[in-house]
């Protein structure tokens, strides 16, 4: 050989015990959140038909699923109601009964340990399946955010650990501050959507929600997936409104945006794995054209190298297990 320089980086990659010890990013147990679908109704355990293997499931059903889940060693879930009845106010976000307030009662009262993220939205719940109020097409901003804050306050009277909005009016977050403040929950914590596309990899949840817009598209208040600065703007004001984590949505095509928000802010970073980023890979693995164990692995590894310290996914129960193997 030729008397050449260079490095011998493969020296560190010469046994599992030696990569394991040099290894920079774990995936562990307790970075996973995993989305639960609740709906109205009796002995409801229905597969919803573009996300294998999740469920839309009633609360007579939910507790043997959360046992399920609390048995993998998951520490949280963030619930999503699908209600039987849909209005123009979605009123059945804030209601005392609604679905995703009697679902947190429930799983409470059982599992008192297990950390229960309410998402607060509208868009399941209005029937034009937009986020916000509606006047003349548009959807309007101010008038929305006494909805959100009051929808906060319902689902921590319940007994919700945490609020999740994800509607992306401008000043959410102050407002369910106040709200929550207002009503004595100084101590729940809001996970911020701070930096949400208007993304096509949400189009599974959409099935599963059934929440797609009826009309125009969720482009006037969700982000452009062009821009970067604008994201960086969007978790500047969260942050500035009293956010307590950033999620950054979707995850897989934006890691360049987590790790900016990572490293301008010195609060939790959320990735969430849409359910696009979810169903691609359950149809490739389907197919056998994918190693479904190694392939998610590897995507969420790459979102916690990112700047990921929790993550919302749907993989969650398969990797609680595979970790535990
Ligand atoms: C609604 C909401 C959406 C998701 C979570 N909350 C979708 C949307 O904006 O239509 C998407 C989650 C997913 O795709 O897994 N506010």
């Amino acid at each position: 050989m030729r008397d050449i320089q260079f490095d011998r980086h493969r020296r560190l990659r010469n046994s599992d015990s030696l990569r394991a010890m040099v290894r920079e990013t774990w995936l562990r147990k307790e970075d996973l959140i995993y989305p639960l679908f609740v709906v109205e109704g009796e002995n409801i355990r229905n597969e919803v038909s573009s996300m294998p293997g999740v469920f839309h499931i009633s609360l007579d059903a939910v507790l043997a699923e959360i046992n399920d889940i609390v048995n993998r060693g998951i520490k949280s879930v963030i619930l999503f109601g699908v209600p039987a009845n849909k209005d123009p106010l979605g009123k059945q976000a804030y209601h005392e009964h609604g679905i995703v307030q009697e679902a947190t009662r429930l799983i409470k009262a059982e599992f008192p340990e297990l950390v229960i993220i309410a998402d607060t939205c509208l868009c399941q719940y209005t029937d034009h399946g937009h986020c916000g109020v509606i006047e003349d097409g548009k959807v309007l901003n101010d008038p929305t955010l006494d909805l959100l804050a009051q929808t906060a306050v319902s689902q921590a009277k319940a007994g919700a650990d945490i609020i999740a909005p994800s509607n992306m009016m401008d000043g959410f977050v102050a407002a369910i501050r106040a709200g929550l403040d207002e009503a004595g929950f100084h101590d729940i914590p809001i996970m911020s959507y701070a930096v949400k596309y208007s993304s096509s990899f949400y189009g599974p949840f959409r099935d599963a929600a059934h929440s797609s817009p009826q009309f125009g598209d969720r482009k006037t208040y969700q982000m452009d997936p062009s821009n970067r600065m604008e994201a960086l703007r969007e978790a500047q004001s969260d942050v500035e409104e009293g956010a307590d984590f950033l999620i950054v949505k979707p995850a897989l095509s934006y890691l360049d945006i987590m790790r900016d928000v990572k490293d301008r802010f010195p609060l939790p970073v959320v990735a969430y794995n849409v359910s696009g980023e979810y169903s691609m890979i359950k149809a490739a693995a389907q197919n056998g054209w994918v190693n479904e164990k190694e392939i998610v692995m590897e995507k969420l590894t790459s979102m916690k190298r990112a700047g990921a310290d929790l993550i919302i996914t749907y993989h969650a129960k398969d990797v609680a297990e595979w970790l535990s193997n």
